[in-house]
C-alpha cells in the first residue's frame, strides 16, 4: 500500500494524535469484548516506545441526548487499556477546552492520554449538533491543533467521515503535518484488500445475516471475483422466493425478490444456497424445531441451515484457498439455531492452507466461542467498515491518510 504508515514517522518528542476505535461493549461500567482495544495496542506501543506522547481519541456508541453521555463515557476503556498495556493511562473527561489542553501540555514522552468520547460533541447543551459525526471542520481543526502528527488506526470507523478521523486529517494536511495509518488499519487493508483484489483461487465468500439488502453491494462486487458465494441466514429465503420455492413464514424482503432474481441470473452457478433448513412454528428457542429439505412448510419459519447444507458448504469450502465470511447462517443468538453458524466457524478453523478472513459481530463471536479464532488468518475489527470495504467502496477513513 502506498499510504504513509506509523513506522515512517519520526515520533520522538512529538504529540501524536491517534484515532482508535474503542467502540466496545460496556456493561455496568465493565468492558466486555476487548478485541478492538487489544488490536490497537501495537500502534500505541510503537508511539510510546519511540518517545512520542500518545493522545488517543475514540467514539463510543451513539449520543442522541445529554442523558446518553454518562453511560457512554470512555473511562472504563481507559482503565481496561491501562491494564492491557500495563502502563498508566490518563483519562480526560472532556475532549475540548483548557482541561484537555493542560493535560496534553503536561505530558512527558512515552505517556498515554485518552480523551472523552468524541461523540459527546454530537450533543452540546442538550442540542443535537453532530459536530463529530457530521465532521464539523472547526472541530477537526481544533483537535488537529493539539498535536504534531496524526495516526488513524480506527479501521472500525473508517466508513464514517467524522471530525476525529477525516476532520483532523484534513486540517493536519492543510498545516503541512503528516497523517499516517496505524498498524491495525494497515493490516486490515492488507488482508481484506488482498482477499478482494488479489485472492488465491478458489476464492469462496460466505455471506449470511437476515437481510439481502445489507449484502447486495458485497454480492455484486464479489460476483466477478469469487469462485463461489455461499449464502446463509435469513436472506436465503428471499433467494428461495426468487426461485419460486415456498418459504412458509420465513423472513423475506419482498421488495428485494427481483434483485435476488437478477443476482441468481448473473451468478450462473456461483451462488450456493442452503438445501435444507431448521424450521420452527415460532421465533423462539423453546419452539419445537425440525429439519426440512428445500421448501419451508406452511406455518413454519426457517431459523438455521440444516445438516445437508452444512455438508454441502463444507464440500464447497474444502479446496478453497481464500475465504471471506461475514454474517451468521441462522439465529445465532438462540442456541437451538446456532449450529449452522458454529459449524462454518469450526470448518474454517480446519482450513490450514487457506487465507481465512472473518468480519461481522456474530461470525466473530462464533469463532471466538469455538476457540478457533487463532487458527484463522484475520478477524476484522470492522463490522460496517469491512462490509463497505468488501463492496469496493472508498472508505473516508482510509482515503484521508497521506500517500507516501
Ligand atoms: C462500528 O462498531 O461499526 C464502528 O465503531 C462504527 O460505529 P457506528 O456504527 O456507531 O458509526
Amino acid at each position: 500500500m502506498s499510504k504513509l504508515i506509523i513506522d515512517d514517522l519520526e515520533l520522538k518528542g512529538k504529540t501524536v494524535l491517534m484515532r482508535v476505535d474503542f467502540n466496545v461493549p460496556i456493561k455496568d461500567g465493565v468492558v466486555g469484548d476487548d478485541n478492538r482495544i487489544v488490536a490497537a495496542l501495537p500502534s500505541i506501543k510503537w508511539v510510546i516506545n519511540h518517545g512520542g506522547k500518545a493522545v488517543l481519541f475514540s467514539h463510543l456508541g451513539r449520543i442522541k441526548s445529554e442523558d446518553d453521555k454518562p453511560g457512554l463515557s470512555l473511562r472504563p476503556v481507559a482503565e481496561k487499556l491501562a491494564k492491557l498495556i500495563d502502563k498508566p493511562v490518563t483519562f480526560v473527561p472532556v475532549n475540548e477546552g483548557p482541561q484537555l489542553e493542560e493535560a496534553i501540555a503536561g505530558m512527558e514522552d512515552g505517556q498515554i492520554l485518552l480523551a472523552e468520547n468524541t461523540r459527546y460533541q454530537d450533543v452540546i447543551n442538550g442540542e443535537v449538533v453532530k459536530r463529530e459525526s457530521k465532521n464539523d471542520p472547526k472541530l477537526g481543526e481544533y483537535w488537529a491543533s493539539l498535536g504534531n502528527v496524526f495516526v488513524n488506526d480506527a479501521f472500525g470507523t473508517a466508513h464514517r467521515s467524522h471530525a476525529s478521523n477525516v476532520g483532523i486529517a484534513t486540517a493536519m494536511e492543510k498545516d503541512g503535518k503528516q497523517v499516517a495509518a496505524g498498524f491495525l488499519l494497515e493490516k486490515e487493508i492488507k488482508f481484506l484488500g488482498n482477499a478482494v483484489d488479489n485472492p488465491k483461487h478458489p476464492f469462496v465468500a460466505i455471506l449470511g445475516g437476515a437481510k439481502v439488502s445489507d449484502k447486495i453491494g458485497v454480492i455484486d462486487h464479489l460476483l466477478d471475483k469469487a469462485d463461489k458465494i455461499i449464502i446463509g441466514g435469513g436472506m436465503t429465503y428471499t433467494f428461495y422466493a426468487a426461485k419460486g420455492i415456498s418459504i412458509g413464514n420465513s423472513l423475506v424482503e419482498k421488495d428485494k425478490i427481483e434483485v435476488a432474481k437478477d443476482i441468481l441470473e448473473k451468478a450462473g452457478n456461483k451462488i450456493v444456497l442452503p438445501v435444507d433448513s431448521v424450521v420452527a412454528p415460532e421465533f423462539s428457542n423453546d419452539a419445537e424445531a425440525k429439519v426440512v429439505d428445500g421448501a419451508i412448510p406452511e406455518g413454519m419459519m426457517a431459523l438455521d441451515i440444516g445438516p445437508k447444507s452444512i455438508s454441502l458448504f463444507e464440500k464447497v469450502l474444502s479446496d478453497a484457498k481464500t475465504v471471506v465470511w461475514n454474517g451468521p447462517m441462522g439465529v445465532f443468538e438462540m442456541p437451538k439455531y446456532a449450529e449452522g453458524t458454529l459449524s462454518v466457524g469450526r470448518f474454517l478453523g480446519t482450513l490450514n492452507d487457506a487465507t481465512t478472513i472473518v468480519g461481522g459481530g456474530d461470525s466473530t463471536a462464533a469463532v471466538k466461542q469455538l476457540g478457533v479464532a487463532d487458527q484463522l488468518t484475520h478477524i476484522s475489527t470492522g463490522g460496517g467498515a469491512s462490509l463497505e470495504y468488501l463492496e469496493g467502496k472508498t472508505l473516508p477513513g482510509i482515503a484521508c491518510v497521506s500517500n507516501k
